[in-house]
């Protein structure tokens, strides 16, 4: 590709709103050796120190029968399972962070976007040392996850690669880590993650900014196919929170436990409370079109459209 169409002449930085998250983002970098305590011992029954009615079979059947040891696996293999997704989804934010920061057009959101890259990087020097350090099992990336992350790396569209991650997966892990950061009873743990919260929370404000202005110029043919690509994101990062591959290394038949997770009223309400920046973000895109309406329906989390955009970035 010639130079010209690769770089701008434009040196202003046009855009204000991103120009403050840049500002904000050169003086909020951390340092994951330095700044944070890596000889911690955390609770070896519970290392991200959740509480229980935050994992998916809670109070269900096979919860109810499990022994102390029972219940201690499952949150490792939960636990262990939920910051390998993440982790896999840190690496992917990397690369389209990089793909954003060589082709984004005006110069303030190419400047975010290397702000990003470093951020990233951070979040995946953190999550890999808190995985290979703290715990005994990894999984590798659900089917689910892996496929979304496929189509989102690869689009050729750049607001496309930028709505997969920067919206879809971003809200997702960022209502993951706000959870994290409420309930965890560990210092260490709630420290990591408020601190990487901060940085997602920028990423997605950056990502709901540039959209909305792609969006409100873009013709109704075009946007179908946006709406297409998140309701299906949706519908697959719903599945992908089930954790459908914890069980059989624990010895439980995948299609029971599977099955046991979709009915449990408790896992319902976890998974329907992490859409609740994602859904009234879409609508602020002017994306909760009726097909998108219709997907939001189907998982049960269109009441969240009402709730007013978290700003805090
Ligand atoms: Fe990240
Ligand atoms: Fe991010």
């Amino acid at each position: 590709m010639p130079v010209d169409a690769l770089m701008s002449t434009d040196y202003e930085l046009r855009e204000l709103a991103l120009n403050n998250l840049y500002e904000k983002a050169k003086a909020a970098q951390w340092d994951v050796a330095k700044d944070i305590d890596w000889s911690t011992e955390l609770d070896a029954d519970n290392p991200l120190g959740m509480p229980d009615p935050t994992l998916l079979i809670y109070g269900t059947q096979l919860w109810d029968k499990l022994d102390a040891a029972g219940r201690r696996e499952v949150r490792h293999h939960a636990q262990a399972w939920l910051l390998s997704q993440i982790l896999h989804g840190e690496q992917a934010a990397l690369i389209c962070a990089a793909k954003l920061a060589s082709a984004e057009e005006g110069l303030s959101a190419r400047l975010c976007a290397a702000t990003q890259m470093m951020d990233e990087a951070r979040h995946v020097e953190a999550y890999a040392k808190l995985v290979n350090e703290k715990f005994s099992t990894s999984y590798p990336m659900s089917k689910s996850l892996k496929g979304l992350l496929e189509d989102t790396i690869t689009s050729t569209h750049l607001d496309m690669t930028n709505l997969g991650m920067q919206v879809l997966v971003e809200g997702i892990a960022l209502s993951i880590f706000q959870s994290v950061v409420a309930y965890s009873t560990d210092p260490f743990i709630k420290d990591l993650f408020s601190r990487i919260q901060r940085d997602e929370s920028r990423h997605f404000a950056v990502g709901r900014i540039t959209l909305c202005r792609v969006y409100s110029e873009m013709s109704s043919t075009e946007l179908k196919e946006r709406e297409e690509f998140v309701s299906e994101g949706a519908s697959v990062l719903y599945e992908h929170l089930c954790a459908d591959d914890i069980w059989e290394p624990m010895g439980f038949s995948k299609e029971a436990c599977a099955q046991m997770v979709r009915d449990s009223e408790v896992s319902s309400t976890i998974r329907r409370s992490i859409f609740r920046r994602l859904v009234p973000t879409i609508r602020e895109m002017g994306l909760l079109t009726p097909r998108v309406r219709r997907t939001f329906e189907q998982l049960d989390v269109i009441d969240y459209e009402v709730m007013p955009l978290s700003l805090n970035a």
